[in-house]
């Protein structure tokens, strides 16, 4: 039997945003722009372009402008019409996926990734589904979720995207237990979420892009809590190992993580370089400042 297909992604966006404060003391992390769109939109147009038609946002108290930047602008757009400025209409509108596709439901206190992603088990239903942060955006030639869905069209099961991390590092990720480190799609034997780098299993290290059964929400369910008293989806995910077949995908593209300044910062400067409007633009501030710090 073929694996059922993916067509739900869940996206926690209920975060505070600690990590970039003050820019998130009243504005959603999710919509801090890298160059000209905010986090949000990059992720649910990586999750159009895998497939996805159901887009299910796991939201919070502050986070209104997320639903407004997913709505039509009529005051705007009708200004922008007045003015020729067809363009710019397309702009605002042109990544909006169909009326209805969209849902929103509240996580009402931050207890975790975890919690997080069972809040929105009315909405994924019995289907496997995708999960997305928005904080962890992939530049690549393939949207990285399609690399993972068509990873799951032959394995099936639960797979998340991997990367090699520094072992200084390990204590910020979910890591990989496997008895193939080198190959594409390491089989998972065991997770461990954020572990000292002595105690990390391997370098292999979740980043936040994944396909899960819907499994998982019976282990979410039992509200267990863990590392920094949260409720980890890795933990839950550890759970199902070895009932269904579990993955990891070293994924092709480069990521960065949005939710620190450093890599925002990062963020910025490679999609300017990779979008040829901006690209000289760009190349040329980039080797400005090479150059004053070249005399440093
Ligand atoms: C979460 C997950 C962790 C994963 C990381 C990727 O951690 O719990 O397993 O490696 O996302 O970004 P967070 O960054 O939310 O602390």
């Amino acid at each position: 039997m073929p694996n059922a297909p993916i067509r739900t992604a869940v996206f926690p966006v209920a975060g505070y945003g600690t990590r970039f404060l003050p820019a998130t003391k009243a504005m959603a992390k999710e919509m801090l722009t890298v160059v000209d769109k905010p986090l949000i939109q990059y992720g649910l147009e990586e999750a159009m372009a895998a497939g996805i038609t159901r887009f299910v946002l796991v939201t919070g108290r502050g986070k209104q402008a997320i639903e407004d930047h997913f709505d039509l602008a009529y005051e705007l757009q009708a200004t922008l019409k007045a003015r020729g400025k067809e363009a710019a209409v397309a702009e605002i509108t042109d990544y909006l996926p169909p009326p209805g596709a969209i849902h929103y439901v509240r996580q009402r206190e931050a207890l975790g990734l975890g919690h997080a992603v069972w809040c929105a088990r009315e909405l994924a239903g019995e289907a496997p589904f995708a999960v997305v942060s928005p904080d962890d955006l992939v530049l690549s030639r393939t949207a990285c979720l399609k690399q993972l869905v068509d990873a799951y069209e032959t394995l099936g099961g639960n797979l998340t995207a991997v990367m090699d991390v520094p072992r200084a590092d390990t204590a910020r990720y979910g890591v990989l237990a496997t008895p193939d480190p080198d190959s594409r799609t390491p089989r998972v034997d065991g997770l461990v979420e954020k572990p000292a780098p002595e105690a990390a299993p391997s370098t292999l290290s979740i980043i936040g892009r994944y396909i899960l059964q819907p499994e998982i929400f019976e282990e979410l369910g039992r509200h267990e809590r863990s590392v920094g008293g949260e409720i980890q989806l890795t933990d839950a995910m550890a759970a199902l190992i070895g009932r269904q077949p579990f993955h990891g995908l070293r994924f092709e593209g480069e990521r960065f993580d949005c939710g620190t300044k450093d890599g925002w910062l990062a963020a910025n400067i490679a999609y300017a370089l990779a979008d040829p409007a901006r690209r000289a633009a760009a190349a040329a501030t980039v080797r400005r400042f090479a150059a004053e710090l070249d005399r440093d």
